[in-house]
This record gives C-alpha cells, structure tokens and sequence, in this order.
C-alpha cells in the first residue's frame, strides 16, 4: 500500500522560500511588515527604492518616514515590503498602481493537513523523451540532492529552454533531474533541515525492504502499565521517576508530552489516544495510538486490572476498503474567497506517503529522536499536493500543446468520485485523480485568459495592474464566479430559501472527430437540474459546444451541503462536473 511516486521524472526546479515576519494581530500604530503588491513587472525595472518611497511619502503625507521600505520585488512581479501601521496600510489600498496591501506572515508548513487517496497501482505508458522536457518548480523547505530518488539516470540533457541557476550553495550539485537550486532568507544552503518531503518528481528505487518490513513501530516483550490514574489522566512532571518508568510502557493521555517524557525516561514503548486514527504518525519509540473509543476501553482494562500488561506488536499493512476517503484532518472546502469556485478541485495520496526525505532532520517531530533516515512516512498537504503537480506534469507530456486550465479539466472530470462521508460534505463533489484517464478526457472546459481578466474586473481587482495590459474593466461583460467555465458547478444560496440558477458551460472536444455525448445526472433528492441540450455532437476535434444547466430547488441549512452531478458520455469518455448547492 505505500508506494513512492514513481511515474515521473522531469527535471526539478528548487527555491526554497523563507518569510521575515512578525505575528500577532498589531495594535493601528504597531509597525510591522506589509507587503504592497503592484501587478505585472513594468518592462524596465528601477533599481533602488526611490519610487516606493515617493508613493509612500505622496499617500503618508507627513506620517511618512523614510527608509520604511525594507525589500523590493524585482523578478515576478512588482511590489515592495515597508514597515507600516495598520492605518497606512489602508491609505495605500487603493491608489493608483497598488492591487493589494497584506501583512507579511510566516506560512506554515503542511505536513498534517491533507487529502487521502489511494495509489493507482496500474502501469501508465510513459513518454520519458516528453517528460525530459518538463520543468517542474517547487517551493518548499529543501530537498537532499544526493537521495537516490533525485538521481538522473535515463534523462536526457537539461532542457534548452532552461533559463535558471543551480545555487543551492556550499556543496550543492545539480544534475539533469535536478537542474536548479536556489535559497532565500536566513537559509545556508538549498538542503532540507526541516525534514519535509519532495515527491512530485521521485522514481522507483531498488532495493527498497517491502511494506511490512519497514521498521517504523516494533514490538518488545510485555511491559506493565506504570502510570497509576492520576499519571493517566495529566501525565505531570514527577509522575515519571525513571525507576518507575524504565523498561515499562507508558500510558499518557496526552501523547505529545508522553513522547518526549517516555524518550527521557527510557520506556520501553508508549500507548495514547489520538483524534486522527487515519493516519499514521513516526515516534522514536515504539508507539500505539487508539481511537478515542478504543482508549477509553483501554483505560478501563487499566483501571480494573491489578497487573496491567501490554505488547506492542510489529506494525501490519491493511487494505482500507472504504479509501480513497478525505482524512479526516483535512480540509474539505468550501473556498472562502471565492464562495462559486469550488476547492477542493481533486483530492490526491496526502497520506502516509513513503518518499525520499533528509537525513539532517529526524524521522519524527520528537526533539529526543537521534535517528536519521534516507525515507520516511508522512502525511500532509505537503504530501498530496506534489501527487498533483506530478499528475500534470504527465498529462503534459502527452500532450505538450494542452494548457493549464485544459490539464485541470482533464484531471478534474476524470477523477473517481469518493466515498461519502457526512463529516467531510463538501468533498463529495471533487474525486480522486486518476493520472491514466485524465490522459484522454474526451471533453474539456478551457478558461481563456479573457475569462481571466473579465473575472477579475468583476471581482473590482485591478485587472491592468496585473495583467500589465491595457484593461478597460468598464467595456468588458461581467463575468461572476460561478460563470466561469470552470469544470464543476458551485452555487452559494442563501440557506432555506428557494433558489434557481442557469449556469452555462462550454466543452472542447479533444478526443475522437467524431463522437455523440449525452448527458447523465445524478441529482441530490432536494435539487432539480436540468441540461439543455441533452445531447451534443462533434463533427471534429477541436470544436466546441455551449449548454446550459438550470439547478433549482429549496435551499438547505446553513453550512449544509447539497451534493449532484453531471456526466457527459459518448459510451467511452466519462465527462465528470459536480454540482454542489451549499449555504455558506
Ligand atoms: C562537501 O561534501 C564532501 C563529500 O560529501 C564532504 O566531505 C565535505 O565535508 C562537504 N563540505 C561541506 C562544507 O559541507
Ligand atoms: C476507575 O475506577 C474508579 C472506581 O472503580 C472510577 O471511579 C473511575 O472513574 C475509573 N476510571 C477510569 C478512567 O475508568
Ligand atoms: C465517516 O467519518 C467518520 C469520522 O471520520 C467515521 O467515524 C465514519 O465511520 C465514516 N463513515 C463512513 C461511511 O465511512
Ligand atoms: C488603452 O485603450 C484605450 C481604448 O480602449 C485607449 O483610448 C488608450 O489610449 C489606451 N491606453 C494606452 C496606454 O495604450
Ligand atoms: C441572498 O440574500 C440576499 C439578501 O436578501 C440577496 O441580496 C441575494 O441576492 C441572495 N442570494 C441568492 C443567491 O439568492
Ligand atoms: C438558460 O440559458 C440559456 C442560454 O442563455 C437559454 O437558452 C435557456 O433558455 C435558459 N434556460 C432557462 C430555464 O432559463
Ligand atoms: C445517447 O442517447 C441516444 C438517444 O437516447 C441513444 O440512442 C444513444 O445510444 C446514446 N448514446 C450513448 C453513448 O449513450
């Protein structure tokens, strides 16, 4: 069931990012860091941070001191950092040149918040002169250049459109799979001392000891419970004389604090409760987790058991039938942006993914932990969203000419719709990726970058700013979220009222000339959807056809989820959109 990520090998991109930033939520005349975002790069870069400092002061007035522009973007995009009070910041929204004025904050990291899915395990048919081609780029806390999984054997030459640099510092080397490197911030070099996990370009490694070998959880002979009821409940400091403790299994209701505690004290293994018995966590010691149900049955075999024993067993790999589900620890949407666009899109493998992972960083969180490892498990966003890139990436190399908004629609409709599961509702609508069907999609929703600019002017974003094009917002049509022709269908409603909505959508045949595709629905018992028409032919590749969807009904109650969908079919191809009423 762990598998590493083996299907693709373009060439890799590295930048490692790092944030300066204060936290908390400042008082309006704390200074702290805001970011001023100013659209596209103009065509001839200033150098200096004279022009900034010219706006500032023109907005600021006499607030205005000098020297509060700390960084300037000069390469994506144009925009500088400055110390400001809240106050100023709110000035500077809005003038002329200036699309957005945010805080500078530190991102966190995603390692236990994903999407679970299930591993394809079918063999894809490759095209590894295409994939040679492809550049992937990744921002991420590093990588181990020298891991196995990075290594380039079988790639051809470092594409000739490759622009960058390898500078990922003292002793870092390239290759043709890793072709470039960079650092940022306070960062030494481009490796990773955080332990976090590339795995969108992996490929197989030999050698590698099958699951059931890995040695993440072993077992030792019975140990006795030490902890008496008190320890059980608090597990303070005190309770864990090593006398007490050494050789012994500890019992502790908070496991964060058991771990370090059991590793000081030289326990022989650890049992706690966890909220997310779905996923599998690395612990320097020997570890069992129990549902909170389980735990409590646990504690009360403890409480009425004069000599109270334990074994802590070898670790057994076991089919999930009811995967691909969404974790429970992740998050399931709505977007809250943008309420008509539905996020999740897809849901990938985000959790207990085996991969490559740095040996400067220990295999769990723990401080104690003085192992270091080549591999390792991990769950995560950070896990789930490089299966994605990955799947594009191949999509890609099939089809070179494809462009990003037609490489989402092919994963998106072509995804396996997943378990329902009333905690996680709003997933309902977006499935699991499955890379050899989201080759050929049959049919495909392209957004333009028209609909781009027509979206963001109706959104009131300076859409010229951005696009550094001249953009006339007031001659364009209104486009609203729900209109864009996205591959799925997501209307806000306002809870228990009746709403009716005419959404319409263009496909774009990319698969046989000729070929006849009917529309099929499944609708939730409370919505009525309708298609029209029912059926559309394509006389050619190429060619595109407009339908329109009409979804009424009753709305539900706040927060609920309304959940159908739409198919579109020619016997073959499965054209997937879901359609999801929710009231926010
Ligand atoms: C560079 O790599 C070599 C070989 O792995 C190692 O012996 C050396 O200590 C490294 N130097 C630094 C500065 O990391
Ligand atoms: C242990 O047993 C005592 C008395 O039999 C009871 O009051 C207590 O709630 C029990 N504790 C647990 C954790 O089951
Ligand atoms: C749905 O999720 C809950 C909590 O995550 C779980 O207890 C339940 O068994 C799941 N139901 C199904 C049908 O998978
Ligand atoms: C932008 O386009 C409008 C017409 O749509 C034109 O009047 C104006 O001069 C253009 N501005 C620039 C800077 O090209
Ligand atoms: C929801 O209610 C508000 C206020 O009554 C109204 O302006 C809005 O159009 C309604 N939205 C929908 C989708 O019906
Ligand atoms: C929905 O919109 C389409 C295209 O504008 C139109 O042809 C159709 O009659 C509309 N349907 C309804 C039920 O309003
Ligand atoms: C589409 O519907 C027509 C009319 O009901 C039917 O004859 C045809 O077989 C259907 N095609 C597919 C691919 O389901």
């Amino acid at each position: 069931m762990l598998r590493i990520f083996t299907r693709l090998i373009p060439h890799i991109l590295l930048i490692i990012f790092s944030c300066s930033t204060v936290l908390g939520s400042p008082e309006n005349d704390d200074r702290r860091d805001y970011i001023v975002y100013m659209g596209k790069l103009p065509d001839r870069v200033e150098v200096g941070s004279a022009r900034y400092e010219d706006l500032l002061s023109q907005v600021l007035g006499r607030s205005f001191v000098p020297g509060t522009v700390t960084k300037i973007y000069k390469r994506s995009f144009n925009g500088f950092v400055a110390k400001l009070t809240k106050n100023e910041a709110d000035k500077l929204k809005g003038q002329q040149g200036v699309v957005s004025v945010f805080p500078d904050r530190i991102l966190q990291l995603h390692t236990t918040r994903s999407w679970d899915f299930l591993m394809p395990t079918k063999k894809e048919p490759r095209r590894k002169l295409a994939e040679t081609n492809i550049i992937i780029g990744v921002v991420d806390t590093g990588i181990w250049p020298e891991s196995e999984s990075f290594g380039d054997a079988g790639l051809g030459p470092v594409p000739k459109k490759w622009k960058g640099v390898c500078n990922g510092g003292q002793n870092f080397t390239c290759n043709r799979k890793i072709i470039g490197a960079r650092f940022y911030g306070s960062e030494l070099d481009a490796r990773d001392n955080q332990g976090s996990k590339t795995t969108a370009v992996g490929h197989s490694v030999n050698g590698f000891p099958s699951t059931g070998n890995i040695p993440v959880v072993y077992g030792k002979d019975a140990g006795q419970g030490t902890c008496d009821e008190a320890l059980l409940k608090s597990c303070a400091e005190g309770c864990l004389a090593v006398e007490k403790v050494w050789k012994k299994i500890l019992v502790c209701d908070n496991v964060q604090f058991g771990t370090l505690s059991a590793l000081d004290s030289g326990a022989a293994g650890l049992i706690g409760p966890t909220s997310t018995p779905d996923v599998a966590f690395v612990k320097p010691i020997p570890f069992a987790a129990l549902s909170t149900g389980d735990y409590s049955n646990f504690l009360s075999y403890l409480n009425q058991t004069r000599a109270p024993k334990a074994n802590l067993l070898k670790s057994e790999t076991v089919d999930d039938p009811t995967a691909p589900l969404v974790a429970s620890f992740s998050s399931s949407g709505p977007n809250y942006n943008f309420p008509d666009i539905m996020k999740p899109d897809v849901t990938a493998p985000g959790v207990d993914i085996l991969a490559a992972f740095s040996p400067r960083a220990p295999p769990s969180n723990s401080a104690g932990d003085t192992r270091r490892v080549s591999y390792n498990v991990l769950s995560g966003t950070s896990m789930s969203c490089p299966h994605v890139a990955g799947v594009a990436a191949y999509v890609k190399s099939f089809h070179p000419d494809w462009s990003p908004s037609i490489i989402k629609s092919a994963i998106m409709t072509t995804a396996r719709p997943l378990h329902q599961n009333g905690s996680k509702e709003f997933s309902y609508g977006s499935g699991h990726v499955d890379p050899t069907k989201a080759l050929e999609p049959g049919l495909v929703y392209e957004i333009t970058n028209d609909d781009y600019v027509k979206l963001l002017c109706t959104l009131g974003i300076n859409a010229a700013a951005i696009t550094g094009k001249n953009v006339s917002c007031s001659k364009l049509p209104k486009l609203n979220a729900k209109d864009v022709n996205y591959p799925s269908v997501v209307l806000a409603v306002n809870a228990s009222q009746p709403f009716s909505f005419n959404i319409t959508r263009t496909v774009l045949n990319v698969g046989p000339p000729h070929s006849t595709y009917n529309a099929s629905i499944v609708a939730h018992p409370g919505v009525k959807v309708a298609v029209f028409p029912r059926t559309l032919h394509f006389e050619s590749s190429g060619l595109k056809k407009t339908f329109s969807v009409s979804v009424s009904g009753v709305a539900p109650k706040q927060g609920e989820v309304l959940s159908s969908s739409l198919v579109w079919s020619d016997g073959g191809h499965v054209v997937r959109s879901p359609i999801v009423v929710y009231s926010p």
